[in-house]
């Protein structure tokens, strides 16, 4: 048995940057604010029929921990009957979540799941309580690079020379200036939910917009930057995702289930596949996981008329187009901009990508297909492709 599964709607918090917006916010709270949001602008979303609730963090202890599919689930007010479940694949979190609950949905096994993720970077600092087996490094298992996520943009830098810096710190700027341009025009803050959170100056305060852009950015001030993973490198603090805190959360169904209760469709999901490389270059894993995608759908690269690829690091971003023979500036390729602006609370990514992707699809109905993917730590790479419900014909 298989069936169509749709995205219906999906949201998530602002981003902050750690240590700042969200200091004295938990995570948990974070994501509950996501998730009453959505369910806040979908009143034809009958609660008590959300079958499952599949949440992803990355450090799963103290408020992202206590299996925090359920725990936020209860917090939020679904009813005692919806079950909840945790998810783990890092920085794929999220997408990880709306693959698993899509894989439930498509079998047969349940009809309507939020899928989602969280990231309090600030209070779960990347690698908290990790206790890496020594045999990783001993037995050469792993390359010492593989462990630290800047270091290992560093190698995918040394391995293809003709992304320079000043190639990766373009890229980066032009980040700053989709969102910006995005941000003018009020397209990002549609599916931002307004928080609330608490500083010790003004007291109670709601964030209701990204705290990570820098609109002002320059070429020259990206090139005077410090870079922090290798003396001499070329990664910086602005051709890179930053730290941050964030939720996002996402309603799956099946196609029928959607249709019956009048809710609407933002994106059909097609296929998914994830894929892994080399730990050392984790950051080139979105083209192994895109090409098996593509292969299982019956698809080409030039059959995808938009692309959400999470730039957790500009270089990642474009080895992943050169493969596919894209051009760095590509208008297909994140059109609001991406995670080196609005940041990275990592497991939560995957969502915003699709947040993404679905106001692609609304406006550009001549666009058929469309992907998100992203690189994950230890050399992985996730991608889905999703189908246009407002296709009506064109280019592809
Ligand atoms: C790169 C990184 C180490 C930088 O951390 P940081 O030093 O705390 O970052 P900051 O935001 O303070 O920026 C550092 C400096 O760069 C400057 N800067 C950042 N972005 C800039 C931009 N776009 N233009 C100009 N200056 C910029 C900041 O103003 C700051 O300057 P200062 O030192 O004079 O105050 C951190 O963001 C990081 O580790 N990112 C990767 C996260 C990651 O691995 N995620 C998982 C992916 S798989």
């Amino acid at each position: 048995m298989s069936r169509t599964v749709v995205l219906v709607d999906a949201v998530r918090t602002p981003f902050g940057k750690s240590g700042s917006a969200f200091v004295n916010t938990r995570a948990d709270d974070l994501l509950i604010r996501a998730m009453r949001g959505l369910i806040e602008r979908n009143p034809n979303l009958p609660i008590d029929q959300i079958d499952d609730v599949a949440i992803a963090a990355a450090t799963q202890t103290g408020d992202q921990g206590m299996n925090i599919g359920r725990s936020a689930s209860l917090l939020a007010g679904l009813p005692n009957t919806v079950p909840g479940y945790s998810v783990d694949r890092w920085c794929a979190g999220a997408l990880t979540a709306a693959t698993t609950v899509a894989g439930q949905i498509a079998m047969g096994a349940i009809d309507l799941a939020l899928a989602g993720g969280v990231e309090h970077m600030g209070n779960h600092p990347i690698g908290e309580l990790m206790d890496p087996n020594p045999r990783f490094l001993a037995e050469k298992i792993v390359d010492p690079d593989a462990m630290a996520m800047g270091a290992t943009a560093e190698r995918l830098h040394d391995r293809f020379p003709s992304i320079t810096k000043e190639r990766a710190d373009r890229y980066a700027l032009n980040s700053q200036l989709k969102t910006a341009k995005a941000y003018e025009a009020g397209l990002i803050q549609r599916d931002l939910i307004p928080t609330a959170a608490r500083s010790e100056e003004l007291g109670w305060t709601i964030i209701s917009v990204d705290e990570g852009p820098r609109p002002t950015t320059t070429m020259e001030g990206l090139a005077a930057l410090k870079t922090p993973f290798r003396p001499g490198g070329r990664v910086t603090a602005g051709n890179a995702s930053g730290i941050n805190d964030g939720a996002t959360i996402a309603l799956l169904a099946s196609e029928d289930k959607a249709k019956e209760l009048g809710l609407p469709i933002k994106a059909k999901m097609v296929t998914f596949a994830f894929a892994g490389v080399e730990p050392e270059v984790m950051g080139y894993g979105p083209v192994p996981s895109t090409i098996k995608a593509l292969a299982k759908a019956g698809l080409t690269i030039e059959d995808i008329g938009a692309f959400e690829v999470n730039e957790a690091f500009a270089v990642q971003v474009i080895a992943f187009l050169e493969h596919f023979g894209i051009a760095d500036d590509d208008a297909r390729v994140n059109p609001y901009g991406g995670a080196i602006a609005v940041g990275h609370p990592l497991a939560s990514s995957g969502v915003r990508l699709m947040i993404n992707l679905a106001r692609t699809f609304e406006t550009h109905p001549e666009v058929r297909y469309g992907i998100t993917t992203m690189c994950i730590g230890l050399g992985m790479g996730g991608t889905v492709i999703w189908e246009n419900p407002h296709f009506t014909g064109g280019k592809n």
